[in-house]
């Protein structure tokens, strides 16, 4: 979390800097600053708030040159407030830093730093870094960054710039993300693509311990001892118009509708010949074969579409799975060996408590399997096989199209699995596939009935409370819709399998509480009916998602909304479309910024 831009060049930064970060609000947006080396020296304006804020503070006093450092924010330590904000400076206001991660040793840095007379300004961990700086400055910022970070133990993605040395930019990375932009007689870091793609496409990628030294004429890799590192540029292969609204009035309803896509880049260059091709995941077949078990491990929507993910995996393959919440996996002491394949899920690639889950898991023994959405990311980096989903960029924090993406993912890996161990037959693995082809026309008539959920939304608005119940995969993909309703509109909802509510939770059904009944698994059809004429009973008020051909269930709710039929193991790539809809329209509806919820960051670096 948090959003780090910089530059060093021929042109004037504040526009670069402040449209950079326009690109990583997603990565918090509490607040947001710049730092520029102009012809009065070293200069700051930051401001708490959206960073429309900062922009209307520049507007009339613009900082003017050719170097900058900016970043938006989002508060760990200390609240979000105009000298909380980044940059932060060292004493004399020489030294800018702009930070992205946590210093966990902060506070006894702090002790120190004031014992020898520093004056905090802050209550940021990040304003030890520049005053730790300072101290160990000696006319030599890339020496006195080195130095500095030796000291500090905890995740940063670090931006550094020195009034007294106006010809550099220094970055250095650890367990935060950060990247190095490479320009014509111009050069950037940022903390994520999208933020410089407008002026290259040639980047590195750092990996922890590396830092980047960067002039106007070049960049210069090393590790954190000044050793050199060696690395081709990676050529960024997607263009701006990808990131951006595309006549949209929301990032999130474009990744909605994105979703038919995503679908079938994911899927059709590993189908080949009613069979699936991984040739990505490098297992032997005796590898597979002697799996014992699967652990799936990831955090927020990644962690629901590990749900599904065990569901998938077990059926077609036999294998037990276990789904864990990441910042949960470590601390349950989990049986991990060298018979355990841990899969982690992570949009971003970049979540910190599921790095941490992973790091743990291959240090006893598992091998790791990454699903992401980002080559190159962390946990692509050290995961030993790496499932990309293809859904392109995703800026709306609420995640859609990476969550469905995730689930083609794991219903290729489970028949790619079930073809190698012989546990489905083959009619059933092209019949699978088949129906999965499907999958994308079937979204788009799901889409069509957009109308449905839009009246639903205006009926549940201004409610407090509702409930999403389903059964079996229906059970994990309501999980999916609170989440989504909650992150974004900010009205309380629990997702309760269905036959469970009668074991307490249907005491809270009185009339008029909403109910979003999900029943499109075949086998539990009947049995999800009856606990719907339960909550109806008791005067909830009822949408009812079901598949086409199941008429009784519009004879039991108040409004209802029919998916395609699939096969039952592939409903969750079609029934969660009205949820993710309805979290849209409803937070629409009361006049939320849908795209930036309140408290919230697309890509949480922190534990
Ligand atoms: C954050 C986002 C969620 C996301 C979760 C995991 O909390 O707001 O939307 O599901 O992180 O992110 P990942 O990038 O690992 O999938």
């Amino acid at each position: 979390m948090c959003g780090i831009v910089g530059y060093i060049g021929h042109r004037d930064s504040q526009n670069i800097l402040i449209e950079g970060l326009k690109k990583l609000e997603y990565r918090g947006y509490d607040s947001a600053g710049i730092a520029v080396y102009t012809d009065k020296g070293l200069q700051v304006k930051k401001a708490k708030g959206r960073l429309a804020v900062l922009e209307d503070q520049l507007t009339g006093a613009p900082l003017s040159g050719s170097i900058g450092i900016g970043h938006t924010r989002w508060a760990t330590h200390g609240k979000p407030s105009d000298v909380n904000s980044h940059p932060h400076t060292n004493v004399q206001k020489k030294i800018s830093v702009v930070h992205n991660g946590i210093i966990e040793n902060y506070i006894q840095l702090k002790e120190e730093l004031i014992a020898k007379g520093y004056v905090f300004e802050s209550e940021t961990d990040t304003e030890v870094i520049a005053h730790l700086v300072s101290d160990l400055y000696e006319g030599d910022i890339v020496a006195a960054v080195r130095k500095a970070v030796k000291r500090i133990h905890g995740a940063y993605g670090l931006g550094v710039l020195a009034e007294n040395e106006p010809d550099k930019l220094v970055a250095v990375r650890m367990h935060s993300p950060l990247i190095i932009g490479v320009g014509e007689n111009e050069n950037f870091i940022a903390s994520d693509i999208p933020a410089i793609l407008e002026y290259t496409r040639e980047v590195y990628i750092l990996n922890d311990g590396e830092m980047a030294v960067l002039t106007k004429d070049g960049v210069t890799l090393t590790d954190l001892e000044g050793g050199p590192v060696s690395r081709d540029t990676y050529r960024v292969d997607w263009d701006m118009q990808t990131a951006e609204k595309g006549g949209f009035d929301h990032f999130m309803l474009k990744e909605i509708y994105e979703q038919p896509k995503a679908y079938r880049d994911t899927m059709n260059p590993r189908i080949d010949g009613g069979r699936v091709v991984l040739p990505e995941v490098g297992m032997t077949a005796d590898y597979i074969r002697d799996i014992r078990r699967v652990h799936i491990v990831a955090c927020g929507t990644a962690y629901h579409a590990g749900l599904v993910g065990k569901t998938v995996i077990e059926r077609l393959t036999r294998i037990p799975v276990e789904t864990d919440v990441a910042s949960e996996y470590r601390y349950r002491d989990p049986i991990i060996n060298k018979d355990t394949l841990v899969i982690v899920v992570s949009q971003s690639g970049e979540t910190a408590d599921t790095l941490a889950a992973m790091r743990e898991a291959k240090r006893q023994g598992a091998r790791v399997l990454a699903i992401t959405n980002v080559v190159g990311s962390s946990v692509a980096r050290d995961a030993d096989d790496v499932i990309v989903t293809l859904a392109g960029p995703e800026i709306a924090v609420a995640s859609t199209k990476a969550y469905t993406s995730q689930l083609i993912a794991f219903y290729l890996l489970g028949l790619y699995f079930a073809q190698t161990l012989g546990t489905v037959d083959a009619g059933t693995v092209s019949a699978t596939i088949d129906a999965m082809e499907k999958l994308p026309e079937q979204v788009e008539r799901v889409l069509d009935q957009a109308d449905v959920i839009k009246r639903v939304s205006e009926q549940i608005k201004d409610v407090d409370n509702l409930f999403y119940i389903g059964r079996g995969l229906d059970y994990t993909v309501v999980q999916e819709g609170s989440l989504k309703l909650k992150e974004i509109s900010y009205i309380h909802s629990e997702a309760y399998a269905a036959g469970e509510l009668k074991h307490g939770t249907l005491a809270l059904i009185t009339e008029g509480v909403p109910v979003i009944a999900l029943a499109t698994q075949e086998a539990l059809f009947e049995k999800t009916l009856s606990n719907i004429v339960e909550v109806k009973a008791r005067g909830a008020r009822v949408l009812g998602i079901a598949n086409e051909g199941d008429a009784e269930m519009a004879k039991s709710v108040d409004d209802v909304l029919y998916i395609p039929r699939t096969l039952p193991l592939l409903t969750p790539a079609l029934s969660v479309v009205p949820l993710q809809l309805l979290a849209y329209y409803v937070s629409l509806a009361r006049g939320n910024d849908v795209d930036k919820p309140r408290n919230l960051a697309k890509s949480v670096t922190v534990e």
